[in-house]
């Protein structure tokens, strides 16, 4: 092996850092062979320096301050897998600024400071790599970005949250309670330090505008995305997807919307045909569908968080970063912008066309169903099914399970909106498309 060694300072050594140290440490002899040189970790900052790790290591290499490392000449790339947006952003700048290539795994940073980020790189003349910010363990930035290169994109949809994809899976199949299974993801090092990211959809809809950027050369605002979580999914809705062939997925969708050539992005519970290859995909997996015109559709699998799965999409990233050392303008970053050739349009929800489930908890008594029809029907929103459980004697309230025709997700809103207002219609409404990408 050459005596050319890679120096990596890792910013953060929690579950992600130190799957990287310990895989690093594992396949020292394999990689540097491959690459003919020797990738070590000489620098690492964590919060708390008195904290015990899970492996062996010199702890004189560690430091409070992440900026020293950022800033440290001697140190070739620099692993951001701190999260958050404050420090990290000051790290990254500051290491691209010092013509350092950065490693990230933080898509909450590229989805708030994306175009600030790759500006950053091009001037100081390093690059940015990020396939462990999106999908875990799945090289699907890497396929996006190379392997599917001579494509224009129509589509992504994507199971993107591993700890949303646990909880649905083991609430599908157990039955457990929400909060023991969200308990779990986090021993699993699942989760994200803020839980609210994974459950909310933040997550998700921060790794959907990372994939809209690679595929469509648009860093579309957080604000602009329709984002609903799984918090309110509940054994009724899981029941409803089982006795009728679904699975309920959280489901990034974006997309060119029904031809029109504008882009719509929303994370959303979703009903998911099972005989579809994303209402199959279980657990802490993630899943992504990518349809090209060149290639047709391609479908990616694999784990979508944890230590191990983490560490092999960032460590991917420092080899890659290893030997793009000293070279401009090649292979690290490809901008996608050229591809889309113009700022994409962003698509309105009265243009968004699918079919809904609806689920409401309504007084049981007579003409209910006939106002909540009627309701739904002012916002043109035409029913296909409505199903009522049977009510235990006594019970003042009842679940009324419904599905729609092909209707606007505007339309949709506006009826759930009212049904909300309902006297007779008890808490919120909760709905979710039907996905029909499958068909
Ligand atoms: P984590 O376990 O909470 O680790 C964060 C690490 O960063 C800790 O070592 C912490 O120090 C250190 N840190 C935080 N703020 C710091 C600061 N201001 N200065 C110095 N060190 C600081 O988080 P994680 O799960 O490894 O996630 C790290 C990043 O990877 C996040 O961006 C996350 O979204 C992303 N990610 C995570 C996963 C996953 O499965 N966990 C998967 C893909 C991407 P202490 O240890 O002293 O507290
Ligand atoms: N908390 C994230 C998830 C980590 O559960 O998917 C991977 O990005």
């Amino acid at each position: 092996m050459s005596d050319q060694v890679i120096r990596i300072g890792l910013c953060g050594f929690g579950v992600v850092g130190q799957g990287v140290f310990n895989h690093l440490k594992r396949r020292k002899e394999a990689l540097g062979e491959q690459l003919g040189a020797r990738l070590e970790v000489t620098r690492i900052a964590v919060r708390d320096t008195s904290k015990s790790r899970d492996f062996e290591f010199d702890p004189s290499v560690l430091t409070t301050d992440a900026l020293s490392i950022a800033s440290d000449p001697e140190i070739d790339v620099l692993c951001e897998l701190m999260g958050g947006t404050d420090k990290a952003l000051a790290v990254t700048l500051t290491a691209l600024k010092a013509g350092k290539t950065v490693v990230t795994a933080n898509k909450a940073l590229l989805c708030d400071h994306g175009a600030e980020v790759f500006d950053a790189a091009r001037e100081g003349g390093g690059h940015v790599l990020f396939e462990a910010s999106v999908a875990g363990g799945i090289p699907v930035i890497k396929a996006i970005k190379e392997g599917l290169v001579v494509n224009r994109f129509s589509s992504i949809y994507g199971i993107l949250n591993g700890t949303c994809n646990y909880i649905l899976t083991r609430m599908t199949n157990e039955g457990g309670s929400y909060q023991d299974i969200l308990r779990e993801a986090k021993e699993l090092g699942y989760a994200e330090a803020d839980e609210s990211l994974d459950v909310d959809g933040i997550d998700t809809a921060h790794k959907a505008v990372v994939l809209a950027y690679l595929a469509f050369g648009r860093w579309v605002p957080y604000s602009d995305l329709l984002v609903e979580g799984i918090a309110a999914v509940t054994q009724d809705d899981i029941s409803y997807a089982r006795e009728n062939g679904y699975a309920i997925k959280l489901l990034a969708v974006i997309d060119l919307a029904h031809a029109s050539g504008k882009l719509y992005i929303s994370v959303l519970p979703t009903l998911v045909s099972k005989r579809y290859a994303l209402g199959s995909v279980d657990g802490v997996f993630n899943a992504v569908s990518i349809h090209g015109d060149v290639v047709g559709e391609t479908v990616y699998i694999g784990p979508g968080a944890g230590r191990d799965a983490t560490a092999s999409a960032v460590i991917a990233d420092v080899v890659d970063a290893a030997k793009l050392i000293g070279k401009k303008d090649c292979g690290g970053f490809i901008d996608p912008a050229p591809k889309g050739g113009h700022l994409i349009e962003l698509a309105e929800p009265e243009e968004i066309m699918s079919r809904y489930y609806v689920r409401l908890q309504v007084l049981d008594e007579p003409g209910v169903m006939a106002e909540v029809a009627s309701l739904l029907a002012e916002h043109q929103v035409s029913l296909a099914s409505v199903t009522q459980k049977e009510v235990a004697e006594g019970a003042k309230d009842a679940s009324l399970i419904m599905t729609t025709h092909f209707t606007s997700e505007r339309a949709l809103l506006e009826a759930v909106k009212s049904l909300e207002k309902c006297d007779r219609v008890q808490g919120k409404p909760f709905s979710m498309p039907i996905s029909t990408f499958e068909d």
